[in-house]
């Protein structure tokens, strides 16, 4: 065991006298040295060499933090120089993409044409002109960038400030800049048409798209105006709607005048028609009540288009006119093999409302049921009353907030409307594939003046349909509450 722990006890002393202890073994030797060179003050030097060992231990101690410490900061600083270098390349992609975006976006811009896209500041100072407003307003881009307001380019007496000052006097102030932006500005975009003055002094019909332009903190800075040139359109607009007034007014005379003379000839009691006059008499009437019903709701359109219709209201009871309506269609509804039933409330219901637009959209509503449903089908009328919900949908059972309504539906069991057509049923002279299919007559009329008429009474019109199955139209109007 002793031979084993020796050499091991031996070759560690030298190892621990390395470094900073070996360095205190040589200035022990140089202190005996001076111990015995100068015996009397031997204490003295002694401690005096002690001293001297612990400074250069002290110092080296140090020397060697401070090299770590050296060593550490420059890892640091080459650290910090590589992040610095990715910050760097990353600022320049970030750049190049903004560049590359805002390039994109003034090329597609310098690409309109046909439209104007004008850019303002929050005042109306022009900002952006493309090509499409230099066509459209006769003047180059450098003519107008930051020199002219957008207001230079509208007809003034659009911009009435008037209205604005009574309405709200502290919203951006009454100018003729805030009268173009207001609803813009209250509901976020608006679309109508303007006119705008050329260079050359012409007036164009523009339809404008308004809009707040924002920064990427959602910070307004301006304003946005896609204009399109609709003069042109307004104009074969007026001229149809001109066209169909005059052509329906010029029809209508002599159609009245014809089955006037018809009424006579087949009611004279001294001229007595043989059964055949007759007979072919009545197809004439019937055809020309058909002209001038087909005259009556062209006029009708003609002037809803343009806003030109108005209601004689009284209060009028709609059970009576359910009634009526049921009357008229039931010799055709029997004639083609379709049971009709009536449900409305005996002591009638009524509503504020013109009795003659009333009638013609409940006579639109049971005739389409009608001709549109097969025979052996059903067409049923109910009128109730019903509740609004705050969400507007129609209930039975009134909830809080709801409204009254006085409901009439008409449902069939015909050949029903495919889902897909459902949204176009309103627009003029449009006809399911169903209808057109079945070779069902008509012009698609009847039910753009229904809606009109339900509109302008404040009610709704909704359908409820399916292909092959049946249709079911909810007409609801206000009722007082
Ligand atoms: N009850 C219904 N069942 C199935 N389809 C219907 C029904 N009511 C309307 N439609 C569809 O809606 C279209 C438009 O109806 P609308 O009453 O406007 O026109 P129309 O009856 O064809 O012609 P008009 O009423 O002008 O004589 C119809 O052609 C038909 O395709
Ligand atoms: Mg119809």
């Amino acid at each position: 065991m002793t031979a084993i722990a020796d050499p091991v006890a031996r070759s560690s002393g030298p190892a621990h006298r390395t470094g900073v202890a070996g360095l205190g073994a040589a200035a022990v030797g140089a202190a005996g040295v001076l111990v015995l060179v100068v015996r009397p003050a031997l204490p003295l030097v002694l401690l005096a060499g002690s001293v001297v060992l612990l400074a250069v231990a002290d110092l080296t101690w140090r020397l060697h933090r401070q090299q770590t410490a050296a060593r550490v900061l420059e890892a640091q600083r080459l650290d910090l120089f590589s992040q610095r270098q990715t910050t760097a390349d990353e600022l320049e992609v970030a750049t190049r993409m903004l560049r590359a975006r805002a390039e994109t976006m003034t090329s597609v811009i310098d690409a309109v044409t046909e439209q104007s896209i004008i850019g303002t500041d929050r005042d109306g100072l022009v900002r952006v002109w493309n090509p499409g407003a230099e066509r459209m307003l006769g003047l180059p881009r450098a003519d107008v960038v930051r020199t002219r307001s957008i207001i230079d380019f509208h007809a003034p007496e659009e911009l009435d400030t008037e209205e604005l000052d009574a309405e709200e006097p502290d919203a951006g102030g009454g100018t003729p800049f805030a009268t173009l932006v207001r609803v813009a500005r209250e509901q976020g975009s608006d679309v109508r048409d303007w006119t705008y003055l050329t260079a050359d002094g012409r007036r164009l019909t523009v339809s404008v798209a308004i809009t707040p332009r924002t920064d990427d903190d959602g910070e307004q800075t301006g304003w946005n105006f896609v204009g399109t040139d609709m003069t042109e359109v307004r104009a074969t607009e007026r001229l149809k709607d001109q066209f169909v007034s005059l052509i329906s007014h010029e029809l209508r005379t002599p159609l009245s005048s014809i089955l006037g003379y018809l009424e006579l000839v087949l009611d004279d009691p001294e001229q007595p028609l043989t059964g055949e006059q007759r007979q072919y008499l009545g197809t004439v009437e019937r055809n020309a009540q058909r002209l001038l019903r087909l005259v009556g709701d062209l006029l009708f359109t003609a002037q809803v288009d343009a806003g030109r219709f108005t209601l004689q209201p009284a209060q009028v009871d709609l059970a009576g006119i359910v009634r009526s309506a049921e009357e008229t269609a039931r010799v055709t509804a029997t004639a083609r093999g379709v049971a009709m039933s009536v449900d409305v409330p005996d002591g009638g219901l009524v509503v504020s409302g013109d009795a003659l637009r009333l009638g013609q959209a409940c006579d639109n509503l049971v005739s389409n049921a009608v001709k549109f449903t097969p025979a052996g089908g059903r067409v049923a009328l109910r009128l109730q009353t019903a509740w609004r919900n705050a969400d507007g949908a129609l209930v039975d059972v009134p909830t809080a907030g709801a409204t009254p309504v006085a409901l009439l539906s008409v449902s069939d069991t015909g050949v029903g409307i495919p889902n897909s057509e459902q949204g176009r049923l309103f627009t003029s002279f449009f006809r399911a594939s169903t209808a057109r299919r079945n070779a069902v007559p008509g012009v698609g009329l009847g039910l753009t003046i229904t809606k009109a008429i339900t509109t302008a009474h404040g009610g709704t019109l909704d359908v409820v349909s399916a292909e092959g199955r049946g249709t079911t139209f909810a007409l609801a109007l206000p009722l007082p509450a």
